[in-house]
């Protein structure tokens, strides 16, 4: 097979190294890719992702026989409905199927019409009504601009006054353009969170390990919110009882709903899951595999990815025997200095040699005059799996300064929750 992955982040990394393993595999191509992706596949520059005719023409060109679209926004902009109508092979939702992520109303609307378990909400355009309505609620809100908003858009406010100036900023001062002409005022609840990727063909759906992440810029959760400082699966706090009730009242109820509604979903379906005391809720969908998430699940997956990739853009997810390795994985963010704010780039990096059970993936790299340069927040993450989770934390972060560049930041508390409760 002659295999594209689209984008040029950590998690596309991850899709392409594991890609690479493959049997099935003859040509990998990236666009655009990034500097670690140029070691496992080529990556092709000179086309934009916006631009899906000229995507369609390199695909025919080059034979493409499948496209694995890795970020939201290509999804969302209806790349698979582009390719797919040239005859191309594409793994991951059309744009109403992706809709699960791109329109937060969407999201909550589909799951309130499919009994999918999630927080009380309502949702609003215009100030005046939204403020009349947070005056009328007495529990903690959550506030979230409806579009897609590179994981900032939403708030939990601490008072009444911080909530008004948010919806004022987001309806009014239109500080999220068209993505926050709606929001979604949400019950806050509380509870661990659990990533839950799944993999499904429209019709059947298998879940992958579950898996947590570090949304907080500093050890203990502290600091702002970030794309994700790190992750590891699987995740122990989600039992097998867990498992079965987020298949059983939220993926089957999800892959059904979106295939009786007409906009079947192919790829991966990401629930963002909060463990509360009183069960599963439904956070958030996302329309592809989780970044860093993906880093640490796809090291474990045992089973060839094109030909799940495969099955579930024919219809037969059913036929694989998707198994998965017995041990965990752990993957530490390298951020720039100022990430998540203002990030600092264009830094010198230096990658020693690693071990054979360890891998960097590229985030926000690119190749400069000849040397690797830093070129975003999120630099790189570091993976480490083994057979116990407390040995691929001791690998990870033994290793971690053999990947060095200036003003480098890091968590040095992921995973820690295993061990330590
Ligand atoms: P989302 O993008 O919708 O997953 O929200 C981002 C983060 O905000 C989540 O990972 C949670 O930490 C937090 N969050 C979102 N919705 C809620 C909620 N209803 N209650 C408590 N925390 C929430
Ligand atoms: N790690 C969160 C996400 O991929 O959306």
């Amino acid at each position: 097979m002659n295999v594209l992955v689209i984008g040029s982040g950590g998690r596309e990394h991850a899709i392409v190294w594991k890609v690479s393993q493959s049997p099935r595999l003859t040509r990998l191509y990236a666009l655009p890719g990034n500097p670690g992706m140029a070691e496992l596949a080529e990556n092709i520059g000179g086309i934009s992702v916006d631009d899906h005719a000229a995507i369609g023409a390199f695909c025919k060109g080059e034979r493409i026989d499948l496209v694995i679209v890795g970020p939201e926004a290509p999804l969302a902009a209806g790349l698979v409905d582009s390719l797919s109508a040239e005859g191309i092979c594409c793994f991951g939702p059309k744009q109403a199927a992706a809709e699960v992520e791109a329109s937060k109303v969407f999201a909550k609307d589909f799951m309130a019409r499919h009994h999918i378990p999630t927080a009380g909400y309502a949702t609003f355009r215009q100030f005046d009504e939204a403020l009349r309505y947070l005056e009328s609620v007495n529990y903690p809100i959550v506030i979230k601009v409806s579009g897609l908003a590179a994981g900032k858009g939403v708030v939990l406010p601490e008072t009444m006054d911080e909530a008004k100036a948010t919806l004022e900023s987001i309806l009014v001062d239109k500080a999220f353009g068209d993505a926050g002409d709606e929001v979604v005022i949400e019950e806050r609840m509380t509870g661990q969170e659990v990533s839950l990727m799944a993999f499904t063909d429209g019709t059947s759906v298998v879940p992958m390990l579950p898996a947590q992440d570090h949304k907080r810029l500093l050890d203990g959760d502290h600091g702002p919110n970030t794309g994700g400082m790190g992750a590891y699966a699987p995740a122990p706090v989600f039992t097998a009882e867990m498992m079965n009730e987020a298949v059983e009242t939220v993926l089957k109820p999800a892959v059904n709903g979106l295939k009786s509604e007409g906009t079947p979903f192919v790829g991966v379906l990401y629930a963002g899951l909060m463990l509360t005391p009183n069960g599963i809720r439904v956070l958030e969908f996302n329309c592809r595999f989780g970044d860093p998430e993906t880093q640490v699940v796809l090291p474990l997956l045992e089973t060839d990815l094109l030909e799940i990739a495969e099955a579930c853009v024919n219809g037969n997810l059913t036929d694989v025997d998707i198994r998965w390795g017995k041990g965990a994985a752990v993957c530490v963010v390298l951020a720039s200095k100022g990430y998540p704010e203002k990030v600092e780039s264009g830094k010198f990096v230096k990658i020693e040699d690693l071990p054979e059970d360890i891998v960097c993936f590229h985030a926000g790299t690119k190749n400069e005059n000849g040397n690797l340069i830093t070129s975003g927040g999120r630099v790189f993450g570091l993976t480490a799996w083994a057979n116990e989770i407390g040995v691929a934390i001791e690998n990870v972060y033994a290793n971690i300064r053999k990947v060095a560049f200036e003003g480098v930041q890091y968590r040095r508390d992921i995973a820690g929750k295993v061990l330590n409760g």
